[in-house]
């Protein structure tokens, strides 16, 4: 059984009162309960977790790389300036994609730029819950490609 693990960084604990126009009304836990159900008629299991403070975040990196097959991350603000989760992501051996709600190139200036995404396998923005499921889809097409070690 495939195994993935979910980072949501700071403030996403906030989801469902946080600015609505941007990411809607929907808790992060509504978020975690869809893509569960998703991921289990996928066979794949889901560690969830979220942490308003980067340490906890590199620690969660560090410590699920060798307890899962990939990881899915949203750094959020962490996103656009910590090159401390870069590096912790640069050096877990596991692919990574990184994930926003909303199209982070749409917003402010200092949005369009993520100092994390270039130490991942790929970025998916803008989708709201939706672009958690694509990470999956997308992590699961490369694992099961990487085991039978077909292109
Ligand atoms: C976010 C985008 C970030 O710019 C912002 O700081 C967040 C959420 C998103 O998922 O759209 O907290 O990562």
């Amino acid at each position: 059984m495939l195994k993935i693990g979910i980072i949501n960084g700071s403030n996403l604990n906030m989801l469902g009162k946080r600015d609505q126009k941007i990411y809607g009304n929907i808790t992060l836990e509504e978020i975690n309960l869809k893509i569960k159900s998703f991921a289990k008629n996928e066979g794949i299991k889901l560690i969830t977790m979220q942490t308003n403070f980067e340490g906890e975040i590199i620690e969660s990196i560090q410590q699920l790389s060798s307890q899962v097959d990939g990881l899915i991350i949203n750094p959020a603000a962490y996103t656009h300036y910590s090159y401390a989760i870069a590096d912790a992501l640069r050096d877990c051996s596991i692919p990574v994609v990184e994930v926003h709600l909303s199209n982070i190139f749409s917003r402010e200036d200092f949005r369009g730029k993520s100092v994390t995404a270039s130490a991942c396998i790929g970025q998916i923005a803008g989708f709201g819950y939706q672009s958690y499921i694509l990470a999956i889809c997308a992590l699961q097409d490369l694992l099961e490609k990487k085991s039978k070690k077909i292109k």
